[in-house]
């Protein structure tokens, strides 16, 4: 018991949870996942899976992403990232959902087919069946040699290292990384990227490990403290919008995953459809609001909120005044261009989910119910 008690203790590192190390590896784990492959002084992205199989990708009617959970919302930030850059049609689908609806695929389609653990049963299905309809099926996997990256008919993978904290943090933002590297190479080859724009976003996207590691030192002990006033939260909102609205999602569910405490992620601008009935001064609302991405529009929501007194903890660029003067609450984040700022304004959210899950006492790396890995229906 003692010997198994010190092993864990080192494989932890020194942190207290796989989740929190996790978490703090992630500069280096998105730098593995660029390395060899961004080669910004040649001006290139090498990816073997993607060149090997350019004139097929490029000629893609359409693009359908399936996954589950964390890589879900991935997949929802691959969707702007491809859309944007590459110019070709995406549609993202719960892997559960599109095994079971007779999809509209054929050979001329391509299925990016997206899991950490390379295993969950219902996108094995979902795969099984796009290769039967005759779709090329792309996989992005983190273990090596699953059963997902064996089945698939060419890939990349995420060079996360091994996720133990069931809450997915590292594997998320190297699946990020993974699809903007596709997104911006597919783009240069099939002409809809300028070269110039191309290296702009390679050069910043360089710059992601050291934004990341930066934020990491700014927002750990902001977070911590925050986290303090929402220990006895019931309900939670995250919005955002654009690229950020998927980190919205990903950051409800962080919450909801560890702490059990309800949250939901929602984009900005749906808020008056429905969830604006729930604020008052109760509803704690995380808003995304980058300088780069629909920051006026924001601006407006965040006067909704206060408006109707709801607590604001917003996540913004260093320097910000104007939604930082009205906010409760405030994290700041270093600037990016707007299709990378998710990597880097999730990292706190995970932080804040992470606190608030450990002051209310949760099993943070083993919460209940949930598996790494869901091999089963
Ligand atoms: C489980 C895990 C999640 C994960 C999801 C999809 O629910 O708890 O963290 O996002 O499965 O797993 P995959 O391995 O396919 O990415």
């Amino acid at each position: 018991q003692q010997l198994k008690l010190s092993l864990e203790q080192i494989e932890k590192g020194g942190y207290e949870h796989f989740m929190l190390k996790e978490i703090f590896e992630q500069p280096k784990s998105i730098h593995d996942t660029l390395r060899g492959r961004l080669l910004v002084e040649e001006g290139i992205i090498k990816m073997a899976g993607i060149w090997d199989n350019l004139e097929r990708l490029n000629q893609a009617q359409k693009i359908t992403i399936i996954a589950c959970g964390t890589s879900w919302h991935a997949g929802l930030i691959g969707e702007y990232l491809i859309e944007e850059f590459a110019r070709i049609p995406v549609e993202v689908e719960y892997a559960s959902e599109f095994r079971y609806r007779n999809p509209i695929i054929s050979e001329k389609d391509i299925v990016i087919a997206i899991s950490q653990s390379g295993e969950t049963a219902d996108t094995m299905a979902a795969i099984k069946m796009a290769k039967e309809k005759g779709a090329f099926v792309y996989g992005i996997c983190n273990v090596v040699d699953s059963s997902i990256s064996r089945v698939t008919d060419a890939g990349s993978y995420t060079h996360a290292g091994p996720e133990i904290g069931v809450a997915s943090t590292k594997a998320f933002t190297a699946q990020l990384t993974v699809l903007s590297l596709i997104a911006l190479k597919l783009g240069k080859h099939n002409g809809h990227l300028s070269n110039q724009e191309f290296m702009r976003l390679c050069t910043e996207l360089e710059t992601i490990p050291q934004k990341v590691q930066e934020v990491l030192e700014s927002t750990h002990e902001i977070t911590k403290e925050i986290a303090k006033s929402f220990v006895d939260a019931q309900n939670f909102l995250y919005l955002g919008r654009g690229y950020n609205f998927p980190a919205a999602l990903e950051g409800a569910l962080k919450l909801k995953e560890i702490s059990y405490i309800h949250a939901e992620g929602y984009p900005a601008a749906e808020m008056k459809h429905g969830p604006i009935a729930l604020i008052d001064e109760n509803m704690p609302i995380v808003i995304i609001a980058p300088r780069q991405g629909h920051y006026d529009k924001i601006v407006s929501n965040v006067q909704e909120i206060k408006a109707r007194k709801g607590k604001v903890i917003a996540v913004v660029n260093k320097g910000d005044t104007q939604v930082a003067s009205v906010a409760d609450y405030v994290i700041e984040f270093p600037e990016t261009s707007e299709c990378f700022s998710p990597i880097i304004a999730s990292v706190p959210l995970q932080l804040l989910a992470y606190y608030i899950a450990v002051y209310r006492g949760a099993n943070v790396d083993q919460p209940r119910n949930l598996a790494k890995s869901v091999t089963v229906e």
